[in-house]
């Protein structure tokens, strides 16, 4: 090991959010188990075949961050089921790649793939043209059937996104939450039911507190500082996804006009390459340790609370998957605040109000030029 990895090495291990991620990750880790063994937690049996529009058109689903861990499996699994999976990820070469490997396995896979950079707002308003497009060309209905909000980082220093926010707050929330809303009418004007599925973590039950304000999402004054503090960032980006979600099932509910729904799957401790930016002696560790307590899992395994998300019966909306065999247990108490959670939608619609018009403007100004 070079002299300046150990030195990071060392710099991480005394920081406080190492600390945080190590014993407070662990335990609730431990409560979501423990939850799931001691409480009735309900059970929701997955649909065996997802419903078809018509046999020349398969339901169709898009899997944010596709390239690797969970993403991957999640889309190959979809695939089997029958849907015809479109891979969003930022890397065109990952999504080839990614592609050629669920057609090893799966060679009848139906399979496309767009290039996503999720912290760019731009750039999920592309996605939305692209895939318009690509539904007429294919001669499919203008409308998709699953959107599975998968990507996320686990940023260790605080990078700020082409339109100013906080880059793992844009990934993990506000990416999707800006993705969810420019397709929700694709998701609305299905004519079989549609669903979305959220992926969050058990690492929301650790946030006993959030202020909802610019601090949240644009993170500035960490910009100055050296000392980023990744780990509880993390853990309010998992609960605004969160909460989101549960708002967004109770505007529906209320709504009753459509026949969508909305999950959130949180996967338990996975070895993926979401600890990308921890040492890697460390993350190993921390998989060791995660391993000896019985607690971890392969992408294969782990993408089971997402698969019963998205294929448990239509009616189920509102349900937070935990430790697959269909099994859904609560979230935190803070998760099931409705005014904290209004109060998140309403300035997360303001944001992409606002993302909307710059964007608007400026691809009329490159028309005009
Ligand atoms: N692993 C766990 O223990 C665990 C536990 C609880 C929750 N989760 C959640 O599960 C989800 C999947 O994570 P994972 O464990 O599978 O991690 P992973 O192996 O690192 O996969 C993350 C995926 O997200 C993509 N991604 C990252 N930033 C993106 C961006 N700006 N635009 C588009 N795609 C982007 C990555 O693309 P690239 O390949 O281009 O980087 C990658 O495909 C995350 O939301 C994570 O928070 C994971």
């Amino acid at each position: 090991m070079e002299v300046k990895e150990i030195c990071r090495v060392i710099r991480l291990i005394c920081c406080i959010e190492f600390m945080r991620m190590g014993v407070l990750w662990t335990i609730s880790l431990l409560i979501s188990h423990l939850r799931q063994l001691l409480c009735n937690s309900n059970t929701f049996p997955r649909r065996r075949q997802p419903a078809q529009i018509s046999a020349a058109n398969p339901p169709v689903c898009i899997v944010t961050g596709a390239t690797s861990g969970l993403g991957a499996a999640a889309a190959e699994a979809l695939s089997k089921e029958g849907f015809f999976v479109i891979l969003v990820g930022r890397s065109g070469h990952l999504l080839s790649k990614t592609m050629a490997e669920i057609r090893e396995l799966n060679e009848n896979a139906q399979l496309e793939a767009f290039e996503v950079d999720l912290s760019s707002f731009s750039s999920i308003m592309k996605l939305k043209n692209s895939l318009m497009r690509w539904l007429l060309d294919m001669n499919m209905h203008p409308s998709i059937q699953l959107l599975i909000n998968n990507a996320g980082i686990l940023a260790t220093s605080y990078r700020a996104t082409d339109d100013g926010f906080d880059e793992m707050m844009m990934t993990n929330y506000l990416g999707p939450f800006c993705l969810t809303k420019v397709l929700l009418p694709l998701l609305i004007d299905s004519p079989v039911p549609s669903r979305i599925v959220n992926v969050s973590s058990f690492t929301h039950r650790n946030v006993n507190d959030m202020q909802v304000d610019e601090e949240l999402f644009y993170g500035k004054s960490y910009s100055d500082f050296r000392n980023y503090p990744f780990a509880q960032i993390y853990e309010c980006s998992k609960l605004c996804i969160l909460l989101f979600s549960y708002e967004l099932h109770r505007q529906l509910c209320k709504d009753k006009v459509s026949q969508m729904s909305v999950n959130i799957a949180d996967p338990g401790a996975v070895k993926t390459n979401i600890m990308r930016e921890i040492p890697h002696c460390l993350s190993q560790l921390a998989f060791s340790v995660l391993r000896l307590l019985g607690i971890l899992h392969y992408p294969e395994k782990g993408v089971s609370s997402i698969l019963d998300a998205a294929l448990a019966p239509p009616e189920t909306s509102g349900m937070y998957f935990f430790g697959g065999k269909g099994r859904a247990i609560k979230s935190s108490p803070l998760s099931y605040d409705t005014m904290l959670a209004k109060r998140l939608w309403g300035t997360s619609c303001d944001i992409f109000l606002e993302l909307k018009r710059t964007y608007e403007k400026s691809t009329l100004i490159s028309a005009c030029d």
